[in-house]
């Protein structure tokens, strides 16, 4: 497939069909360049964690769910002088997922995000707040990104620790953080101010959790996270990519018009060949073709711009993938990802509508309803026979219309 104004020498492949502006095309490019000139492409690894920050007293309730939901496991917890971390882990392969809560619930930055979204409101402190990347050399990075007018959330300690975490502000495009650690060998460690324990009912609850997925042997089918979806508006697509790729060493795979549903999706992935999804997962981004104000005129659906109107930008969903394989005879084509949502759905899990898509496609994919905890959807992806998309343009625009009819309820 060719678009008209891609321009030549793209380093790497392109996907898709959706036309981006003449801005985009040569900042592309550019972008490219400046990040290989300053050797930044090869100075950002992968993602170190994820951080979600949740209200107060949710996090055992949402912990509970991602260990029946996600191969994730409960580590520890700690605290530092402002918030109360949980650790779940895989492995040191895959991206840790860490949970906070504000120790002492005062109005803050994310409070006042949240307050500017009928939905965002109702969970004051509930944000996907960003990923954690590993740099070889944090110094460089956050110097060389302040010299390109990237702003950060703190000054950069003189001396500071092994773990010190530099967070950017919040995108202005997507809400979302970027924050850089100092590559780690061997164990993940964070900086922990204090240490802080469950209680010992609340932690036989997690283990009980974790032997029900045993018991229901989701575990043996559900991988590690496989990509992170953010919802934008229209008019900040392009600037949400440029400058996620400024801020890390992703490449714009390509991106699909979904047509029926007056959106696109557009996904970024690492340019290392070391680094797989399952170390760093790829980041998508969707936004409407069209605003709003003319669905009126052009009588287009708006699920995506809804969203962003009713939540705030923020991440929509993250989304686990499933390994490939049936179950049964291979006849009822019942798959894995079949299997995982029928399984779930026994624990009282819902999902939005039925598992869509095939094999003869290429995949197959369901939406989760939002969790009541971070508000974030949960996307299980079964690619089969080494199908290399994120999606197929069918999938997603029913995919789109199942969430935006949920989010008509919320
Ligand atoms: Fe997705």
């Amino acid at each position: 497939m060719s678009i008209s104004n891609i321009l030549p020498n793209q380093p790497f492949e392109r996907k898709g069909d959706k036309v981006n502006s003449d801005f985009y095309e040569e900042h592309l490019l550019a972008i490219y360049k400046a990040r290989d000139t300053s050797v930044l492409s090869q100075n950002y690894r992968g993602i170190h964690h994820i951080l979600v920050e949740v209200d107060p007293s949710a996090a055992k309730n949402y912990i509970s769910e991602l260990l029946i939901m996600t191969p994730y496991n409960y580590l520890r917890s700690f605290e530092d002088q402002t918030y109360r971390y949980h650790i779940l882990r895989i492995s040191n392969e895959n991206p840790d997922f860490l949970i906070r809560e504000q120790i002492t619930p005062t109005p803050d930055i994310i409070w006042a995000m949240n307050q500017l979204s009928k939905n965002g409101r109702q969970k004051p402190y509930t944000r996907y707040i960003g990923e954690v990347y590993n740099v070889k050399d944090q110094k460089e990075v956050i110097t060389k990104l302040t010299d390109w007018e990237i702003r950060f959330s703190q000054e950069l300690p003189a001396n500071p620790s092994k773990n010190h975490i530099h967070w950017t502000e919040e995108s202005i495009y997507t809400w979302n953080f970027t924050g850089y650690i100092q590559e780690q060998t061997g164990e993940k460690t964070y900086d922990i101010v204090r240490e802080w324990s469950f209680q010992q009912d609340e932690l036989e609850l997690f283990a009980k959790m974790k032997k029900l997925q045993v018991k229901l042997e989701i575990n043996e089918f559900v991988d590690p996270i496989d990509h992170l979806a953010t919802r934008v508006f229209m008019h900040d697509r392009e600037h949400a990519i440029l400058e996620f790729l400024t801020l890390s060493s992703y490449y714009f795979w390509g991106a699909y018009n979904i047509g029926d549903q007056n959106s696109s999706t557009n996904i970024a992935r690492s340019i290392h060949p070391d680094i797989t999804e399952k170390n760093s997962p790829a980041k998508v981004f969707t936004a409407n073709n069209t605003p709003y104000y003319v669905s009126h005129i052009n009588k287009m659906p708006s699920p995506t711009e809804a969203f962003v109107r009713n939540f705030g930008r923020r991440m929509h969903h993250i989304a686990y993938a499933v390994k490939d394989g049936f179950i049964g005879a291979e006849e009822n084509e019942y798959k894995n990802v079949d299997f995982i949502v029928d399984q779930l759905k026994t624990c009282e899990k819902e999902f939005l509508a039925d598992v869509i898509g095939s094999c003869g496609e290429g995949l197959k994919q369901i939406f989760s309803k939002s969790s009541m905890f971070s508000g974030i959807i949960t996307e299980y992806i079964q690619r089969c026979d080494n199908y290399e998309g994120f999606f197929t343009i069918e999938n997603v625009a029913a995919l789109t219309a199942a969430a935006g009819q949920d989010d008509l309820v919320t």
